[in-house]
């Protein structure tokens, strides 16, 4: 374990049990961490308990949380509605493997909010999500490419782990980028079958898309990509996209994983006005329980249904989960409420604009990317819209202040200078005013060097 900064210091003093948690937890868990993006130095702090807005660390110390289960949990943690309507369903019984009756009153307010999902298909995570439409799109169309963008995200799959992360020696010039391995252990033959894309470069993106069309069954896309932290789309990015993939017969994708039910009740398709051909939701789509789903144009969706000349396979035990649909539900009800999104934007709001408004009143140069309840903080004195403007931000500032923040019992979000942070209904002023003065004693800090 490296040495402490003078940053971790207060977070180390308050976090011993957890410390040597993390020590037996490193014997039988790989990082010590049941997944890598958990991990961060000098060891992350283990959760006891949460409630609304806040997480309850085994040293006893009450943590702001605005990781928020790393999206899902919009309306804070342990809703009463939400925890309500899961018991319920746990004392009717947790495990059918045959339809649940409530799947089709989720599906119904599903396609409230994103009429795009003329059909859908249950799924228990992201990965799953993005995973099987790509399946299904290279059915409908009998082509095998994929484009995703540079920096993207789309979870743990061989496709999606294509190009997440570039190592500096291996950037090329945008319109050439080859996909390269998230990792170890991805074939070839798959990063073969990936193109790089650069999101909110439209002319680059046309010029790529465009030479592979003959060969590309879909372009999958986090319309406000997360990926790299937090990038909205510009220019009318998404519109064109969605105008130069029509004309080219491929297959449009919306990875609305982190974006559904978030940047708007019928996400960013929702909030930018443009339709996909298909669409993979999960995170706040199942309120905390492991709920994802992924759907779209019915002649698309229908290469699943089984026939005699063969059909696209889609399976899982734990599909429409009744205990997760039934959380889902209650969650997906409280976020269709008139005016829900304008107090969460609000609230999102109140946070980015504090942060930028007090980095820079301590001369510390920060870009706050932000949209609803969602943003990253950059450490730059630039302007950030795309993951290779995010290349080169101080990462060390970034830490500093995450650390100090955490020390004094403000969780900025995923654990990494590349990830993103979000606020929930549950997060009141005080939480608020209480966040922003930390940062600003970070900011301090920063500034003095
Ligand atoms: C945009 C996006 N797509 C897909 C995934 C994968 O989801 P999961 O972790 O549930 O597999 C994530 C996870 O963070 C994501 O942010």
């Amino acid at each position: 374990m490296a040495s402490t900064l003078s940053c971790e210091k207060e977070y180390v003093s308050r976090t011993r049990k957890s410390r040597a948690h993390f020590e037996k937890a490193k014997k039988v868990l790989p990082a010590g961490v049941e997944s890598n993006v958990r991990f961060f130095e000098p060891y992350p702090f283990v959760v006891e308990r949460a409630k609304g807005p806040y997480i309850y660390d085994i040293d006893g110390n009450k943590i702001i949380d605005f990781a928020l289960g790393y999206g899902p949990m919009i309306l804070g943690h342990n809703h009463p509605q939400v925890v309500k309507a899961a018991r319920e369903q746990v004392g009717k019984g947790t495990m059918f493997g045959a339809s649940p009756e409530i799947a089709l009153e989720y599906i119904k307010i599903l396609q409230k909010a994103m009429p795009s999902m003329e059909m859908m298909r249950f799924a228990n995570s992201g990965t799953e999500a993005t995973m099987h439409p790509l399946r299904v799109a290279r059915a409908y169309t009998g082509k095998d490419k994929i484009a995703k963008a540079e920096g993207s995200y789309h979870g743990g799959h061989d496709y999606a782990l294509q190009g997440v992360d570039i190592p500096e020696d291996m950037l090329k010039d945008k319109a050439n980028q080859p996909s390269i391995p998230f990792g170890k252990g991805i074939p070839k033959a798959v990063s073969d079958l990936v193109v790089m894309y650069p999101f909110n470069d439209w002319g680059v993106t046309e010029e790529v898309i465009t030479r592979d069309a003959d060969e590309l069954a879909a372009v999958i896309i986090e319309p406000v990509q997360a990926g790299g932290g937090c990038f909205i789309p510009r220019d009318n990015y998404l519109k064109r996209l969605r105008k130069l993939t029509k004309d080219l017969g491929i297959v449009l994708i919306f990875d609305e994983v982190l974006t559904g039910f978030r940047v708007a009740f019928g996400g960013a398709q929702e909030k930018f006005g443009v339709k996909p051909d298909l669409t993979a939701v999960a995170k706040v789509a199942g309120g905390g329980y492991q709920l994802a789903a992924f759907g779209g144009k019915k002649a698309i969706m229908e290469e699943i249904v089984p026939n005699d000349e063969g059909n696209v396979y889609h399976g899982g035990t734990y599909n429409a989960h009744p205990v997760s649909v039934a959380a889902g539900l209650a969650t997906l009800k409280i976020l269709s409420k008139p005016g829900t999104y304008a107090k969460i934007d609000m609230i999102g709001d109140s946070l980015f604009q504090g942060l930028r408004d007090i980095s820079e009143d301590r001369g510390v140069d920060t870009w706050v990317e932000s949209i609803g309840s969602m943003a990253q903080m950059y450490f730059t004195d630039r302007e950030v819209s795309t993951w290779r403007d995010a290349q080169d931000i101080d990462r060390e500032a970034w830490r500093k202040w995450f650390m100090y923040s955490l020390g004094k019992g403000v969780f900025f979000g995923v654990p990494h200078a590349d990830e993103h942070f979000f606020t929930s209904l549950a997060h009141s002023k005080n939480d608020i005013e209480k966040s922003l003065e930390i940062s600003d004693q970070a900011f301090k800090k920063i500034a003095e060097g």
